[in-house]
């Protein structure tokens, strides 16, 4: 996407915008705060619970101290009370592994508790003016009249590809993604990126509603390419919810004694760029399972059932089987298939492997995804893992 927007945007939001609490501050912990709050309820009613918070509890180690009680009443009346059990949860791991201080990194804050691309964007940009984006529901509506993107703006495949989009309009606006990008002098003024990001919060609030969009006022109508072509009312599209389906995969850890087969998962689609155990649709006995690694150029030694398992995306649930296929080293071809065989250490540090496969993961001794910590029911963290 081009960035030609970009200026006039941010200039027209550092001309005059809402007065909210939570814009007279870079320190991460009162944004992220103001961010879950955000998510739960209207900014009007945010303005009075965050108040009130950040009194009872004015810093991460306050939080993280905080009795269960005590923190269920702050929150009392916001609803998804596992959203604020979430939220301590993360201040006590900022406060044991982080010495207190929120890591000025998207993917370490992605790493705790309930906070997940969003608010690790919106974090990591307006207290840290880092390049990231940070995409919520009045995001995509901007985007999508903008560049005319007649994807469905329910989809997670919309919201991914909005990500990247604007991930590239951060990156060459602001330099490199991962360059702090802050103002000199006052501490608490807004960063360039969090400037940017809230500019586009705010005009989907005010301007570019979702109904009767204020066109004369916009300050990127001359960019926009629904105004141009007249397709405010009809943009953004929105279809009914992708239904929840399931889908059967039976995954192979695939041995040659001592290292274990991984493979990279194609860009773009779900997990996309992440690794994974070689695996096959539906449920596959074992003479298919076997006949496959045969065909990739491997003798198979020896096969061992797996336990089931199961892992619950926002739309659709993996219902998993396995088996553990042990293949002669000498058989290897290199690289058959894209299969890459690492041992334990790799698979700890090097290749990234999402939770999904946490169960088998798990039964080579390897944490994976989250790390274990509990996931919760927000957009935050779509997705829960079990073994059967
Ligand atoms: N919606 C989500 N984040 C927001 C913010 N920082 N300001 C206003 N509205 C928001």
């Amino acid at each position: 996407m081009e960035n030609d927007f970009v200026k006039p945007l941010t200039v027209w939001y550092n001309l005059g915008h809402r007065d909210l609490p939570w814009r007279h501050t870079r320190d991460p912990y009162k944004i992220w705060v103001s961010e879950i709050m955000l998510q739960q309820t209207r900014v009007e009613a945010v303005r009075t619970y965050y108040a009130r918070f950040l009194e009872a509890l004015p810093d991460v180690r306050a939080l993280a101290a905080c009795p269960d009680v005590r923190l269920l009443k702050l929150w009392e009346g916001l609803g998804y009370y596992s959203r604020v059990r979430n939220m301590k949860k993360a201040a006590q791991i900022i406060v044991s592994d982080f010495d207190g201080k929120f890591p000025a990194d998207a993917g370490e804050l992605r790493r705790l508790p309930g906070i997940g691309a969003y608010t690790a964007g919106a974090v990591a940009s307006i207290a840290f003016g880092l390049a990231e984006p940070a995409v919520d529901g009045n995001v995509m509506r901007v985007y999508a009249r903008l560049a005319a993107d007649e994807s469905n703006i329910l989809s997670q495949k919309m919201k991914r590809s909005v990500t990247e989009e604007l991930r590239g309009v951060l990156a060459s606006s602001f330099g490199q993604p991962g360059r702090p990008g802050v103002y000199p002098g006052d501490r608490d003024a807004p960063t360039e990126t969090g400037a940017f990001n809230q500019a586009l919060f705010e005009l989907g609030a005010t301007v570019c509603t979702p109904k009767d969009p204020q066109c004369p006022d916009c300050p990127v109508r001359l960019w926009c390419r629904a105004f141009s072509e007249g397709r405010t009312e009809t943009l953004p599209v929105r279809l009914a919810p992708e239904k929840h389906r399931e889908e059967d995969r039976t995954v192979l850890l695939i041995e040659d004694g001592g290292r274990t087969a991984v493979r990279r998962r194609p860009d773009g689609g779900l997990l996309g760029g992440l690794y994974e155990f070689p695996n096959l649709p539906g449920i596959v006995g074992e003479e298919d399972a076997l006949a496959y690694v045969r065909r990739s150029g491997y003798e198979a030694l020896r096969i061992r059932k797996l336990p089931e398992a199961k892992h619950v995306f926002s739309h659709v649930t993996w219902r998993m089987t396995g088996y553990c296929i042990m293949i002669a080293p000498e058989t290897e071809n290199g690289g058959q298939n894209g299969w890459i065989f690492a041992d334990r250490a790799e698979l700890k540090d090097v290749y990234p492997i999402p939770a999904a496969f946490a169960a088998y993961a798990n039964l080579l001794g390897i944490l994976v995804g989250k790390k274990g910590k509990e996931r919760g029911t927000d957009e935050d963290s779509d997705s829960r893992n079990s073994m059967l």
